[in-house]
């Protein structure tokens, strides 16, 4: 790969020109990083920076300077967050791309430590998240904090105590004076998907990755916004420690440190192992990479860590990373190929997207054909022209994506991508409203691809969930004109169905039968399903719940909309749109003479509160002046649950007069025990 590095070596600079070119670009990066959250260019390209600049400073040590990127761990805190100043440093770990790397870092253990037998390493996933530091007192959660430059971070403790999965109490009866538990927080997959839906559809910013995500959400001066983000928490090892109240000492071993942590009802990934020597480290290395793929969120590498406690302080650090500790990390997933074409796919809702039609290429164990290229701001910053080579990368399972082009490979005949002004499918009109990013075809259900797009929109399985719809048949039905509109679909015999291609007698009769089926839905399965602008899936259910029927949804005002939780004023105005459209007026007027049906009724939504959202509840015994009933209707206001029967994943129970066996168990487990106060004051009445 072509990174800037090489490019600006082939001009021949000085190496003291060249560590400062190298120093003012990774400051530069780093500001992007981590206090803008917008990376600049992905961490592989970021590594290779960092360590042309450590090698050019090792063989040149006089231009190291003392504001050198290499002479810190992260960027300076951000500035609106109160900063804390870590009881002990947050440091960094040594990178390693190669087997060799690996080879040598054994040897370099294996030699600091006199060893005379393989040396014993605790190994773990390297998470792709944000690191942070939780602080125990007497088992308490009291302060938790990012790692900022490693020596002061900014104070997270309202947002972390937020994340369901961070205990607010350890579980334990005889906690340490002080634990600080190091950690990575980060966001699921699925959970990162369903977050930029929700953006989306309240047109809001997206977030680029899910480590992005989840820096930005931890990094909100305002913890609400935090509760409502999915974020979770891995540690991975431990900060200032002071045992005295325990009744344990600390464990000999980093695997056992991680096992009593788990103990303690902290978050710790079952992905590890204890392995020996290199061939140990670099087997793991294998297995995991066979299986990144699988895991539900982003990792970039492993970590190997020697496992006695005692050999790591043997071994110390060096400059700001332990010498008992190598992160081996992941060749960025990227290939070159050549951009073969750019074609145009309309969209449900109209949009007109470019899509790359690539040379195959191999990447990241799959043969990519197509990328994605957004909208053509995306195509003219990224200066992509038809025929260039170009440099595709895939993150994770995400849809694989241009990243750069390769301008040392531009021939003769590249040319640029222009917008078509016509619809390649219905020829109408493609207008790009100003200060819109995405140009649309004006033909609406006039336009077969978006008729076909709305209809498989309608019966997908989030919506009205008609099983054997799939894209080929829908194609059909609009070409022959069977179908024009959802409502048509109540209508379709199984006779006009068997005569279409792939089509047998019993496929018609099945497809008929799960059409019949699926009139019986919910309400925000079909408000879902109308596929209005901006209305996903949440919001579909924030409408149901509010308005309890179509009718009441149907006749409100923009006022109205605008008092659902999360409704702005882009998605407002666009309901309000749609239904005054008399075409989907009609539309669903058939579709519900056609018998589709749902329950209706409003049911009030959970306003979450941190310290109760996610979390499990167990009430025994009679509480002062709260009822059982109305105990749980508090928790479950707020967002918490109602269990019958404490185990260690129970995170309370809420004790009263002659509470029994429950109080015992909870005792012997170490589950926190409160009060009636207590839960009053985690679960304040909340306004109806
Ligand atoms: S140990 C003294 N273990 O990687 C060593 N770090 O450069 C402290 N990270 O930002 C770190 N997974 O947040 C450790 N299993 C793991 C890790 C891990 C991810 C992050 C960490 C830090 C960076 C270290």
């Amino acid at each position: 790969m072509t990174g800037a590095s090489e490019r600006r070596t082939d001009l021949g600079l000085s190496p003291a020109a060249r560590a400062l070119a190298l120093r003012t670009e990774i400051e530069a990066h780093n500001y992007a990083y981590h206090v803008l959250d917008a990376p600049t260019i992905p961490d592989a390209e970021y590594d290779r920076l960092f360590r042309e600049l450590q090698a050019l400073e090792s063989l040149h040590p006089e231009l190291q300077t003392a504001d050198s990127p290499t002479q810190r761990v992260g960027a300076a805190p951000r500035s609106d967050l109160p900063k804390v100043r870590h009881a002990m440093p947050m440091l960094s770990l040594s990178n390693g791309f190669e087997d060799a790397e690996v080879v040598n870092f054994d040897r370099r253990v294996s030699e600091g430590l006199l060893a005379t037998r393989p040396v014993e390493y605790a190994v773990e996933l390297k998470f792709d998240g944000l690191a942070l530091s939780l602080r125990y007192e007497h088992g308490v959660l009291v302060q938790a904090a990012t790692r900022g430059d490693g020596e002061t971070g900014e104070e997270v403790t309202p947002n972390v105590r937020t994340i369901a999965v961070v205990p607010l109490r350890l579980q334990t009866e005889h906690p340490p004076a002080l634990l600080e538990v190091r950690g990575e927080a980060l966001m699921f997959h699925a959970d990162f998907a369903a977050l930029n839906r929700r953006q989306r559809e309240r047109g809001l910013d997206e977030f680029v990755n899910p480590r992005n995500a989840a820096a930005g959400s931890l990094r909100q001066l305002d913890p609400a916004i935090t509760a409502r983000r999915p974020l979770r928490f891995f540690c991975y090892g431990l900060g200032a420690f002071d045992g005295s109240g325990s009744e344990r000492a600390l464990p000999g071993t980093h695997a056992e440190l991680l096992d009593w942590f788990a103990c303690l009802g902290l978050p710790v990934c079952a992905e590890r192992a204890v392995v020996e020597g290199a061939q140990g480290l670099l087997g793991f290395f294998k297995t995991i990479a066979a299986r990144r793929a699988e895991l539900p969120y982003d990792i970039d590498g492993v970590v190997y860590k020697v496992n006695e406690l005692a050999a790591q302080e043997r071994l110390g650090f060096v400059s700001r990373a332990p010498r008992f500790a190598l992160a081996h990390k992941f060749p960025a997933e990227e290939a070159e190929t050549v951009l073969a074409d750019i074609e145009v796919q309309v969209g449900r809702t109209g949009a007109v997207t470019p899509v790359a039609r690539l040379v195959p290429v191999f990447v990241g164990g799959v043969t990519v054909t197509n990328a994605s290229l957004h909208n053509e701001e995306e195509i003219r910053r990224k200066d992509i022209r038809i025929h260039d080579t170009v440099v595709v990368r895939r993150a994770g399972d995400v849809i694989p994506q241009i990243a750069r082009v390769v301008p040392g490979k531009r021939p003769a005949n590249a040319r640029e991508f222009v917008m078509p002004t016509r619809c390649p499918v219905c020829d109408s009109e493609i207008v790009r409203l100003p200060g819109e990013a995405i140009a649309r075809c004006t033909g609406g259900l006039f336009c077969s691809a978006q008729r076909k797009q709305a209809l498989l929109h309608f019966v997908q399985r989030r919506a009205l969930d008609i099983e054997g719809l799939g894209e080929k048949l829908t194609d059909q039905l609009v070409d022959l004109g069977l179908v024009e509109t959802p409502a048509d679909l109540f209508g379709l015999q199984a006779a006009d169905l068997a005569k279409l291609d792939r089509m047998g007698e019993k496929s018609a009769a099945n497809l008929v039968a799960a059409i019949r089926t699926a009139r019986q839905t919910t309400l925000e399965r079909f408000i879902f399903a109308l596929g209005i602008r901006h209305v996903g899936e949440a919001t579909a259910k924030d409408l149901a719940r509010h308005f309890g029927s179509l009718d009441a949804l149907m006749a409100a005002s923009d006022a109205d909309l605008l008092q659902v939780n999360d409704i702005g004023p882009v998605v407002a105005p666009s309901i309000r749109h749609f239904f005054d459209a008399p075409h989907n007026r009609e539309v669903i007027q058939k579709i519900r003479a056609a018998g589709v049906t749902w329950a209706e009724g409003r049911v009030e939504r959970p306003v979450l509160l941190p310290g109760v959202a996610g979390k499990t509840f167990v009430l025994t015994g009679t509480l002062p002046t709260l009822t059982r009933d109305e105990a749980r209707a508090r928790i479950e206001a707020a967002g918490g649950k109602v269990a019958g029967s404490v185990s260690r994943k129970t995170d309370y129970v809420v004790a009263g007069e002659e509470a029994g066996s429950k109080l015992v168990k909870a005792q012997e487990l170490g589950v926190p025990v409160i009060d009636e106060g207590a839960l009053l004051a985690l679960c304040p009445a909340q306004p109806s």
